[in-house]
């Protein structure tokens, strides 16, 4: 019901302190299951400071408007561009429809159609059927990443796109993304690469020396990026990434905005009115970390993941699903259903509802966390059945 009398800010306070008091947190450690994390005291501190800012009339906003430029150019950098084109967005589903939106309106096809892996996220089927384009799913290989030759047998004259998985969501396979850029550019096919979670890790992880294909601007068919600060990134939500190579796919998305106060501008973004603060937090945290910094938390998660899935092989009954590449681990347990509801009634943020169940090491998630998770997963196979 809307109250009649407004309450005290301490007794509102108080409320919303209960009600949220159900709420798992991530700096509990308890969130096992998530791609967001404990976003960085910084980002915090900054989104505070500038939460009025609104990147959708950056007539106003000048500074912050100059700041998302430098975002994107840093962010372009690190995926292998020396300029991109491009937006810090509401996440990682938002920068997939720009590029699909993107992609239809530079083809010339009637009936628009996009491959896609098997293993997408979800935020295809919104943007396809948004944008009226169809999707074509493409099979995976035995390893889970896109199997390239069936991508190719699906192509026909109404492809306006390709897909390629940098990070699934499920696995954190990598495509073959070579080989689709190859193909992308054989076909002259825009090649799109969804590394929403991937683009914060793979860059770092391969300086680690871990043995990971190139996935981003290096390879001439990638025409788009999907990267999202709020996944790896350690900025507050809501913060994902879109970054073109070239400025014409922008200007097929942009459309006037004439009756802003800061003036008429064009607009590419599917929100319009937008936060300024979060992708100051981006621009913050890039310059405070570096790429040293990011690459020591990609490190910890990396070898993290590494261990967990060697204890969780020691367990009888568990399997993986496969070995880890980025830093997500999923496995199998006999009887799934069952072992998912006594690890929930424990407390742990997991879900098993892809037939298994996936742990994306975050970083705020520590080993202690983990070792009292194998803990829990030992006992509840133990009392099942
Ligand atoms: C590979 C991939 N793409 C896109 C998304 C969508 O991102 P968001 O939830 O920020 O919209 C996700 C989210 O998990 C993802 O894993």
């Amino acid at each position: 019901m809307f109250p009649r009398k407004g309450a005290s800010e301490r007794e509102v306070l108080e409320e919303l302190e209960k009600k949220t008091s159900q709420d798992l947190t991530f700096d509990s450690g308890r969130i096992l299951g998530s791609m967001c994390t404990q976003p960085h005291p910084l980002a915090i501190e900054v989104v505070r400071r500038y939460i009025d800012r609104n990147l959708g009339d950056p007539g106003l906003h000048v500074g912050s408007r100059k700041i998302e430029e430098e975002v994107i150019e840093m962010l372009s950098n690190l995926l292998g561009l020396e300029k991109g084109y491009g937006h810090v967005v509401s996440g990682g589903t938002e920068a997939n429809i720009l590029a699909v939106r993107a992609f239809r309106n530079l083809s010339d096809v009637e009936k628009p159609e996009l491959i896609i892996p098997e293993s997408a996220h979800f935020s295809f089927l919104k943007a396809g059927e948004m944008l009226g384009v169809r999707l074509v799913r493409a099979r995976l290989k035995e390893d889970y990443s896109v199997d390239v030759k069936d991508v190719e047998n699906r192509i026909s004259e109404d492809t306006i796109g390709i897909v390629g998985i940098a990070g699934t969501t499920g696995l954190g396979v990598v495509d073959d993304i070579p080989s689709l850029s190859d193909l992308a550019l054989d076909y002259g096919l825009p090649l799109h690469v969804d590394a929403a979670f991937g683009g914060f890790v793979i860059p770092f992880a391969k300086e680690l020396g871990y043995d990971l294909p190139d996935f981003d601007f290096r390879l001439r068919g990638v025409m788009s990026v999907t990267i999202d600060p709020h996944k790896m990134g350690m900025v507050p939500i809501p913060a994902g990434g879109i970054i073109f190579r070239e400025k014409k796919f922008l200007e097929a998305i942009s459309v006037p905005a004439p009756y802003l106060a800061g003036g008429k501008v064009w607009q590419a973004t599917i929100t319009g009115t937008r936060p300024g603060a979060n992708t100051l937090a981006v621009w913050a945290m890039i310059k405070h970390l570096g790429f040293e910094g990011y690459r020591e938390i990609v490190k910890t998660a990396m070898e993290l993941s590494r261990w967990f899935a060697g204890e969780l092989k020691r367990i009888p009954g568990v399997y993986l699903i496969r070995e880890p590449v980025l830093n997500i681990v999923s496995f199998g347990t006999p009887n799934l259903e069952e072992v998912e509801e006594k690890l929930k009634e424990r407390g742990w943020g997991i879900s098993a509802h892809r037939g298994y169940i996936r742990i994306v090491i975050m970083p705020h998630v520590r080993r202690e966390h983990l070792e009292e998770f194998l803990r829990d997963l030992r006992s509840a196979l133990l009392e099942k059945g």
